[in-house]
């Protein structure tokens, strides 16, 4: 259970990666995945990992269109992988377990930016030692811009009325160190009593203008949040996973599972305080399987609005195209593959890091769906590409899962359909990841492996 929060440090900002252009006009970033000591709460540092040392790495910034190239250094004791989250790229720049970086190495993926502006991430995706290299800190934003999305006058000062919002849960053992716990406990893995955003414990962000954008990242191995607003006020949500949505969505709270974004807009009258905090998340367990935790209430950020607040412009009533890629509705539509999560398997598999589990063909669009079996939530990530929910337990999705995703939440027994678009980045050799995104059931198996190919390859 989280304990009472007591808002007393400002809200930390990742610095934005400086960057780069190289003579061929490519955008370079250098990331340093290292070790560090970080000063989370009096009496004594903890020992953390960071990009660049301390906690987290820093935000990336490209726009579409744009070619970049990172070049990541490990400093690390052990072998990692940078794995970019939500980033459609070409398989062997993905940085999953394929990838690996060995100690003293540096690894320099590059691929050309196409996809519209989103809030994405980037994590290590070591085999078998995921959940343990983002919970001692390896972690960080990669926002993907377009110039149509930056003509709708949405709050995008960074760091002011554009604000990173990354919340962990952790529990601090002796001396301040990061208890890594006992994962088996309750299945899920590590389950926290501390939040941290942006690694920063008890925060609060200054709020200068009338709307605020939060660009809300649960990067927690297994917690679910579900964000709300202290008096219960709504909000616009504006964007999920893999970019806009539609049009603002407003709503009073957003649940996120691990791995899952929101970009939200909230409106503030001068000299108010607002409360970010998580109500109990709904987790649908079944049956006996309710003593999972994480299913407390908690505060999260403050924020405090200035007695003078600078004019933001109205929301857009409608913000992207949303072009529909399956067939409508999807109760009656054909299922070309499912998954099945129970366990620590897939489809009554564990992860092999040699067996390719199918091939899609580049451009094709694939009804899939996803069901969790046993009494507890899952979720579901798919590597290089997004896609669109068509049903829920047979009933169409709820506003929260109009747009682009690339991670979903799982209900125990709850069948969900997606209509999924691979890419034109093809390489029958190279395997993408497909699997839970709660970090522990990953790394014992929940996972699984495809490749896209030419049709008729
Ligand atoms: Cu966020 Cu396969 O990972
Ligand atoms: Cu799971």
């Amino acid at each position: 259970t989280v304990g009472k929060v007591r808002f007393v440090n400002r809200l930390v900002i990742p610095s934005l990666a400086a960057g780069r252009r190289d003579e061929a006009g490519r955008r370079v970033f250098d990331l340093r995945a290292t070790t560090g000591t970080s000063r989370f709460r009096s009496g004594g540092a903890t020992r953390t990992w960071g990009f660049g040392g301390g906690y987290l790495g820093p935000t990336l910034r490209a726009a579409r269109g744009e070619t970049v190239l990172v070049n990541v250094r490990n400093d690390l004791p052990e072998t990692t992988t940078v794995h970019w989250h939500g980033m459609r790229l070409p398989a062997a720049m993905d940085g999953g377990p394929h990838q690996p970086i060995r100690p003293g190495t540096t690894w320099s993926p590059t691929w050309k930016v196409d996809q519209p502006a989103s809030t994405l991430w980037y994590h290590p995706h070591p085999h078998g030692e995921t959940a343990k290299h983002v919970y001692r800190g390896l972690a960080g934003l990669f926002i993907v811009d377009d110039p149509a999305t930056g003509r709708l006058g949405l709050p995008s000062r960074y760091g002011v009325d554009d604000v990173p919002v990354i919340v962990q849960d952790k529990n601090f053992g002796d001396g301040n160190r990061f208890d890594e716990g006992h994962p088996l406990m309750g299945g899920l893995g590590i389950m926290g009593d501390t939040i941290l955003v942006n690694g920063t414990l008890g925060p609060y962000h200054d709020v200068t203008t009338r709307r605020v954008r939060l660009r809300l990242l649960n990067a927690s191995n297994a917690r679910t949040y579900r964000f709300v607003l202290s008096d219960r006020r709504t909000f616009a949500l504006v964007g999920t996973d893999g970019g806009l949505l539609p049009a603002p969505h407003t709503t009073d709270h957003i649940q996120l599972s691990p791995g899952e974004r929101a970009e939200i807009v909230v409106a503030f009258a001068p000299g108010e305080k607002v409360v970010l905090r998580s109500d109990p998340p709904d987790l649908g367990e079944v049956g006996s399987a309710r003593f999972v935790g994480g299913d407390d209430a908690f505060d999260v950020l403050e924020l405090r609005a200035a007695d003078r607040l600078a004019p933001s412009p109205a929301l857009p009533g409608s913000l992207a195209e949303a072009p529909r890629i399956g067939p409508p509705g999807g109760a009656g539509a054909r299922v070309d593959r499912r998954f099945e999560l129970s366990g620590s398997k897939l489809n009554g598999k564990k992860m092999d890091m040699s067996r390719i589990d199918f091939a899609a063909a580049t451009n094709a669009t694939e009804i899939w769906e996803l069901t969790s079996l046993g009494g507890k939530p899952h979720n579901f990530h798919v590597h290089d590409t997004h896609f669109q929910t068509l049903s829920v337990a047979g009933a169409p999705p709820p506003p929260e899962l109009r747009g682009w995703k690339d991670t979903i939440f799982l209900r125990a027994q709850q069948p969900v359909r997606v209509a999924v678009r691979f890419g034109d980045h093809a390489d029958p050799r190279t395997p993408y990841m497909f699997h839970c995104h709660i970090l522990y059931h990953e790394d014992q198996g929940m996972m699984g492996q495809f490749v896209v190919t030419e049709p008729g390859q």
